[in-house]
């Protein structure tokens, strides 16, 4: 990194400048994302804002991309060659991994799990396999630790935690939390009164409580953080964010920045009722609420968007957002996988316990 940031640069970097020469960072996407007023989706006592993260990045977007910009510096710093990473066979993760991975010169091992089928799943099993990741399916969770282990023994390998959601990768969402707190100052975006998104490996919720603490030069937001919980409880709960966001603090806070030392948060409630009961599993709620977005433009998929809004949409029907400010951080992709799809030479390509998802049916050209 240079000595000087600019408008490119993490809002991180802008806020705590010192840390410019000490974090490792790689650009991989377009910042800052915008913040836009939507009508017709609730209410109009309700007012609806969205932070258009779909938008991070030409090649791929969504939340990935803010926590792959400093685990991949991180990565290359370590001198490693090969990232190992895990999800579902659905996995947006290992997608971004793959995509911002591959691009950068690394080979990219993703350790995938079953989830329920669909589509959407198979779209990102043939991306994957189109931008080169090598896939290592089990049969279960059960298999997952020995799998993962098998992987990470390589010399040249960096691991790259679930959903990206180690502290490093955690830094992506405090400079985001940061980002947001520059556009309130900048009038682009009113002080909101409540923040929904989903809550899966808990990074992208750990770094915006971070960075929504403020800065010296930027002043904290208070607005409660509601996170709808979207995998199993164990793994995405509030201990489990508020763990993160400290040990992602103390980390900064290693790097010489004294003023994460001392952080108080804003508020986190995290929403259990929309979770469905699996990874994964569509839910009715999380498919109408995929389908009312749709009608004013969003597109939200029915794993962890549509849950999330789903909470959002029903707690406005039921009255708890008359009268607020409430934003949705929009955390799933927005770019056409269609003609990246195009370019692989299609399921073929995937490990046989993969590739039988294929025969039944054909995946429909794009979506
Ligand atoms: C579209 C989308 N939204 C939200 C999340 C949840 O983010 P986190 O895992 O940081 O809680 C993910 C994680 O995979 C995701 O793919």
């Amino acid at each position: 990194m240079l000595g000087w940031v600019s408008e490119a640069d993490p809002a991180l970097f802008r806020a705590f400048p010192a840390l410019a020469d000490v974090v490792p960072w790689l650009p991989l996407g377009r910042f800052p994302t915008r913040v836009e007023r939507l009508s017709g989706l609730v209410p109009p006592s309700v007012e609806l804002w969205i932070k258009r993260d779909d938008e991070s990045g030409t090649v791929y977007g969504g939340n990935k991309v803010r926590k792959l910009e400093f685990l991949l510096a991180d990565a290359r710093l370590k001198g490693a060659r090969r990232l190992v990473t895990l999800g579902g066979i659905g996995s947006h993760h290992v997608l971004a991994t793959a995509i911002y991975g591959r691009a950068a010169g690394f080979e990219v091992d993703a350790v995938v799990f079953p989830q329920p089928l669909n589509d959407h799943v198979r779209e990102q099993l043939l991306a994957d396999s189109a931008v080169g990741a090598t896939l290592w399916p089990t049969r279960g969770y059960l298999g997952v630790p020995w799998t993962v282990w098998r992987r990470r023994r390589a010399a040249d390998a960096a691991w790259v935690a679930s959903g990206g959601s180690s502290p490093v990768g955690t830094i992506g969402y405090v400079s985001a939390g940061l980002e947001l707190l520059e556009q309130i100052a900048r009038a682009e975006l009113p002080r909101p009164d409540v923040i929904y998104l989903a809550l899966g490996s808990c990074g992208t919720a750990a770094g915006l409580l971070t960075g929504l603490a403020g800065a010296p030069s930027l002043p904290r937001l208070d607005a409660t953080l509601v996170g709808v919980r979207v995998v199993d409880r164990p793994v995405s709960n509030a201990r489990v964010t508020r763990r993160l966001a400290a040990r992602t603090a103390a980390l900064l806070a290693g790097h010489g920045e004294k003023w994460f030392n001392h952080l108080a948060l804003p508020p986190l409630r995290v929403e259990h009722r929309f979770f469905g009961g699996a990874y994964g599993r569509a839910t009715p709620a999380a498919e109408e609420a995929v389908e009312r977005a749709a009608f004013v433009g969003l597109r939200l998929e029915p794993t962890y968007t549509g849950k999330a809004m789903a909470a959002l949409l029903a707690d406005a029907a039921a009255g708890l957002l008359d009268g607020k400010r409430v934003l949705f951080v929009h955390t799933y992709n927005g770019v056409d996988l269609a003609p990246l799809v195009r370019k692989g030479v299609g399921a073929s390509a995937l490990p046989p316990r993969l590739r039988r998802h294929f025969d039944a049916g054909a995946l429909p050209p794009g979506r």
